[in-house]
């Protein structure tokens, strides 16, 4: 039986693919924070909640080692979890912008950390959802932590181009499929907490928006389709890629540019402490 981490899936677009997954016949393992909703999603999918913080590195360690320790072999990772537009500027347990901390850096490391199980798989596959939000992200290079100038928006770009470099980086210096996936505009919690500015954007842009199970297609399209490979993106087929079916998509060119990709992840390591193929101890 194949075995499927799923971060972030006590609700919307992880929720929906933990589901399919499971009815699918994987062994689902639901990671995310908080017992209640992840023991509740865990019930309904049929799957297994691991506790996973992804703004705690001290956290996402205990996961991956409990993790190698039980299992030895990772056949999917689904890195899902996120947060989106936080209106005044937050740190993660270790210091990072909320953002870029939890979007980008919590699955750089809790990849990294995985990858001796996902070495271990014939055919492993990291999906890595991202935005369209992310032709819209600079990485600031200068300032990655949004410690000069803040914007709720401009954070939460960044933090997804960031999930398409790394991936397409991934997909670069290992053998294994990484692929990208992004489900349009899904109705989910990922807006819950609001500010002014942010409730009329997201009011109007939900008006367009589709189901949180039609979101999660181009996830399980990217995770599952065996037409899939490495360094492909997924998304939406309809206009401006906000709904409709599952189909290829390309991803901007600041996506693509592997100098970018390689400057971050060697930043994402310092960062995190987390080298992939020789793991420190480091954080
Ligand atoms: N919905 C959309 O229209 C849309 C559009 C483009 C991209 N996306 C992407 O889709 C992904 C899923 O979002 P969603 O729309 O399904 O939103 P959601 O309903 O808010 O789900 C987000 C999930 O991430 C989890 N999470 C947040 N912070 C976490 C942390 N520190 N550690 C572990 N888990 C954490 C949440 O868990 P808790 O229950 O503990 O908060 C929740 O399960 C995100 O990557 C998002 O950027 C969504």
């Amino acid at each position: 039986m194949d075995i499927a981490i799923v971060t972030g899936a006590t609700g919307g677009i992880g929720y929906h693919t933990a589901l399919q997954l499971a009815e699918d016949g994987k062994q689902v393992i639901i990671a995310a924070r908080g017992r209640e909703r992840g023991l509740a999603a865990a019930a309904r999918t049929g799957g297994t909640w691991w506790e996973l913080d992804l703004g705690d590195l001290a956290s996402v360690r205990r996961f991956a080692q409990r993790f190698l320790e039980s299992y030895g072999r990772l056949d999917l990772l689904i890195n899902n979890a996120g947060v989106m537009a936080v209106p005044r500027r937050e740190l993660t347990t270790d210091g990072f912008e909320r953002q870029f901390g939890v979007n980008h850096l919590g699955h750089f490391a809790l990849t990294g950390l995985l990858m001796p199980a996902l070495r271990a798989a014939a055919a492993p596959r990291v999906v890595t959802v991202t935005s369209g939000l992310h032709r819209r992200g600079r990485i600031d290079f200068d300032d990655l932590m949004g410690e000069r100038r803040y914007r709720q928006f401009g954070a939460y770009s960044q933090s997804k181009l960031a999930n398409v470099l790394f991936a397409l980086e991934l997909a670069r210096r290992t053998g294994l499929t990484s692929v990208l996936a992004h489900p349009g505009v899904a109705h989910t919690d990922l807006a819950r907490t609001g500010s002014a500015m942010r409730d009329v954007i997201i009011r109007l842009v939900r008006l367009s928006a589709q189901s949180a199970e039609a979101g999660a297609l181009p996830i399980l399209r990217a995770a599952s389709g065996p037409e899939v490979r490495t360094g492909q993106a997924y998304g939406p087929d309809g206009p401006g890629e906000r709904r409709g079916r599952p189909t290829l998509i390309q991803v901007s060119g600041r996506g693509r540019d592997e100098a970018a990709a390689r400057r971050l992840w060697s930043i994402s390591e310092e960062l995190t402490g987390v080298r992939y193929g020789t793991l420190t101890n480091a954080q």
